[in-house]
């Protein structure tokens, strides 16, 4: 097993420009819901299933009285957020199941295991998404409602596993960054939450960084992320106008233009080029590839122009690997300051073109 998959360690993803439709023929038009366990409004004798079928239960202690305007920005994209994630898995373990094409096992996969696996967290995610919509109900607040046209750029097992290990590594960083505003905005009942859920992904991401021949253990200290940036990312797995109150995220959240990584680097300092829609792009202007990696100040590479074509401009920068130890999640953004940029809410304040996600080793 090894010598080949450990040959193809690094993944570069641009979430963003995967948003073409295809829409999930589920037979109906309320998309994947409800699920057989009654998920996203399970009765109480449904809900006591899923807490079977997750291993755990939700919380039964009281959330705080009150909660911040950022706070509930926050739970609002946890949310939906999660949400995704339980579709996702859903369909994974469908996928694995029902014997679709290019989800056999590879040989050294126990079969009932994995099932086993993305069972229990396919009710785990399930949970994570309860736990946010009934904190939203406890403060009065509109629930994101599902959407219903789902689809993920991944059609066999290697970019099913690749795919949830890019976005959960993501979602360390997103959660880190809801944790601290949180704890910015008085909300710290709210912070053990998301520490505990942050947890029990990165247990599962330990699993997919397994299933890919990698080390569990991606980075001492996981990439920071922004709710901008992850925001962006997700709608590339649905179509937006299918999820009918998605305004009272991006009310409050802001969408990137998509960034699309074209070379996918190794762990080793070379070129790489991405490539950005044509109508924002102001030839002349000096604009600058951000890297964000780590809990490390953002790395700005000069971004050079290498072509374009009427709709599509082709950029390239560096990809520093070698002087920053650049593993794990990387995030990528285009903007038009050289920084320096303190962190990468600074970065997220400034990207035009955003994001793209390179995991090397
Ligand atoms: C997954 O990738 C590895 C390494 O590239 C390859 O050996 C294996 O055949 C792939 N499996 C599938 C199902 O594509
Ligand atoms: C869609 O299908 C599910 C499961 O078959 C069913 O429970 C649900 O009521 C259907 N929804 C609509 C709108 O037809
Ligand atoms: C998931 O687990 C539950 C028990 O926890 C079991 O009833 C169900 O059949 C399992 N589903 C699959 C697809 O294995
Ligand atoms: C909640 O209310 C208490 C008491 O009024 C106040 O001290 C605290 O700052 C409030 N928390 C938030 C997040 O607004
Ligand atoms: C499941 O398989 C279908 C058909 O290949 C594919 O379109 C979809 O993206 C897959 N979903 C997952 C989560 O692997
Ligand atoms: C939610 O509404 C109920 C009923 O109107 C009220 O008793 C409760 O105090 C409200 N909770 C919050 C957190 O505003
Ligand atoms: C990374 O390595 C692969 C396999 O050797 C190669 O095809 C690819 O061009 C390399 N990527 C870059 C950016 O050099
Ligand atoms: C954009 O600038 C590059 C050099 O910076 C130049 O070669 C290219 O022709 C310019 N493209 C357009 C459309 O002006
Ligand atoms: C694209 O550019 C070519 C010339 O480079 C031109 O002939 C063509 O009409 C353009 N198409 C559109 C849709 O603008
Ligand atoms: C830089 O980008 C920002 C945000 O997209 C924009 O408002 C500003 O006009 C741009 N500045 C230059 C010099 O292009």
């Amino acid at each position: 097993m090894r010598a080949s998959i450990l040959a193809s360690v690094t993944v570069g993803l641009a979430l963003g420009a995967f948003a073409a439709p295809s829409p999930r023929d589920d037979g109906n038009s309320s998309g994947p819901f409800p699920f057989e366990d009654g998920f996203p409004s399970p009765s109480p004798e449904q809900l006591q299933e899923i807490f079977v079928e997750a291993h755990g239960t939700l919380s039964n202690s009281s959330p705080p009285t009150n909660v911040s305007s950022q706070g509930l920005i926050n739970l609002r994209l946890i949310d939906f957020a999660e949400r995704i994630e339980a579709v996702y898995f859903r369909e994974f373990l469908k996928n694995v199941t029902t014997g679709v094409d290019g989800y056999e096992l590879p040989s050294w996969v126990d079969y009932d295991y994995f099932v086993n696996f993305l069972n229990v967290t396919q009710h785990v995610e399930e949970l994570h998404n309860l736990d946010a919509a009934t904190a939203l109900a406890h403060f009065n607040q509109t629930a994101i409602q599902p959407c219903t046209d789902y689809h993920f750029p991944v059609s066999n097992f290697n970019e099913s596993v690749t795919l949830a290990m890019t976005f959960t590594s993501n979602v360390f960083g997103l959660l880190g960054e809801i944790v601290q505003i949180f704890a910015q905005s008085g909300d710290f009942g709210l912070t053990r939450h998301v520490v505990q859920v942050v947890a029990n992904e990165g247990e599962q991401n330990g699993f997919f960084r397994y299933l890919l021949g990698r080390v569990p253990d991606e980075l001492p200290f996981t990439t920071t992320s922004t709710r901008e940036f992850s925001f962006t990312a997700l709608q590339g797995f649905v179509d937006p106008a299918s999820c009918p109150n998605i305004n009272l995220i991006s009310q409050d959240i802001k969408t990137f233009d998509a960034l699309t990584l074209l070379d996918t680097p190794n762990a080793t300092t070379s070129d790489i080029r991405f490539a950005v829609a044509s109508d924002k792009y102001v030839n002349g202007t000096s604009y600058s590839v951000v890297y964000n990696n780590q809990l490390n100040t953002p790395i700005v590479e000069p971004a050079t122009w290498v072509s374009s074509d009427n709709t599509t401009v082709t950029l390239k920068a560096t990809f520093p690997y070698d002087a920053h130890l650049m593993n794990g999640l990387t995030i990528a953004a285009i903007t038009n300051s050289s920084g320096p940029f303190a962190d990468v809410d600074a970065v997220s304040a400034a990207a035009i073109w955003a994001p793209a996600f390179i995991v090397v080793n």
